[in-house]
């Protein structure tokens, strides 16, 4: 409120600066040459009447001495400039996990999708000698790549195949640690306090030693994809023949990187899927409005 008070008062002297500046403007203009008067920057031309430039000078160090109190104050107080946190209901909205709505889901792209993904990732890999194979789900934002890997997550030919399956939401900023405790969790092991890679590592190796897994990366950004080559690839390379990598990524060049040996890319819902899509939404929410 008093820092308002200042500008409000800086603004005036400016205000009055403009108007003595155009006084003096017509004034000269009646008298003699402008170009005379206004040397160079009109607003200064003010200046000129060392009354008027004591007034200013006056104004000024005035409402420099309050600004400096301000400043003092807010250095007493402790007051930091806070840097800009995201809402915590994008945060939240961002993170994904496997859990999906059935009755949500529709369309019978999404069921085909899901054939072909699930006999991917379920069938052998021929002449492949990696432990772990990647398969990649790619398209555009908001097209159904993650409701995608939730439904294929979820279904019971994958239940059957695999010993363990682990969901990771990894998102563009992501911290390797966390990454490695939440898989160890996956897991069914318990990272605990550390941070130290050196300890989470080890740990992973162990949980997923000689088991076939099925691991979800939902969400990598070209920013986050070293996840999987720089991290972990090494320990989980200890899992079982047949483990799959599922990868979800707006960008190709993830999928590359990882070397996905099969990628699929989502298609936009057809006109009619799209409506009824659209007719669920808005009827959930008018229930959730009227009951
Ligand atoms: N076949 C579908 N049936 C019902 N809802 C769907 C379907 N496909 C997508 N949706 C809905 O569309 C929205 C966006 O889908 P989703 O989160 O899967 O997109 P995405 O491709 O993973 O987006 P992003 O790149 O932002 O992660 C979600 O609310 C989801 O429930
Ligand atoms: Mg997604």
């Amino acid at each position: 409120m008093q820092l308002k008070d200042v500008m409000y008062d800086a603004d005036d002297v400016i205000d009055l600066c403009q108007t003595k500046a155009k006084e003096r403007r017509l004034a000269s203009s009646s008298s003699y040459s402008s170009s005379n008067a206004s040397c160079g920057c009109p607003l200064l031309s003010c200046f000129r009447n060392p009354f008027f430039a004591h007034e200013i000078g006056s104004k000024i160090k005035e409402i420099n001495s309050r600004l400096e109190r301000i400043a003092k104050r807010k250095a007493d107080l402790g007051l930091t400039k806070s840097p800009i946190i995201p809402r915590v209901d994008s945060i939240i909205h961002r993170k994904t996990d496997h859990l999906i709505v059935v009755d949500d889901i529709v369309g019978e792209k999404i069921e085909e999708d899901t054939e072909m993904l699930v006999s991917w990732l379920t069938e052998e890999e021929k002449g492949v000698r990696e432990n772990v194979c990647v398969v990649a789900i790619l398209g555009m934002g908001g097209i159904g790549k993650s409701t995608l890997a939730k439904k294929i997550f979820n279904d019971p030919r994958i239940e059957d195949e695999f010993q363990l399956k682990i969901w990771v939401c990894v998102s563009k900023e992501v911290k390797g640690e966390e990454v490695l405790k939440c898989v160890i969790r996956g897991a069914g092991g318990e990272p605990g306090y550390t941070n130290e890679r050196s300890e989470l590592v080890p740990i992973l190796e162990r949980h997923v030693n000689g088991k076939k897994f099925f691991l979800v990366l939902d969400d990598v950004w070209a920013e986050s994809r070293a996840v999987w080559d720089g991290l972990l690839r090494a320990p989980m390379s200890s899992g079982a023949h047949g483990s799959r990598l599922l990868v979800t990524s707006r960008d190709e060049r993830v999928a590359n990187g990882m070397r996905a040996t099969k990628s699929h890319r989502v298609e936009k819902l057809s006109d009619e899927d799209g409506w009824s899509l659209l007719i669920k939404q808005v009827f959930l929410k008018t229930k959730m409005v009227l009951f």
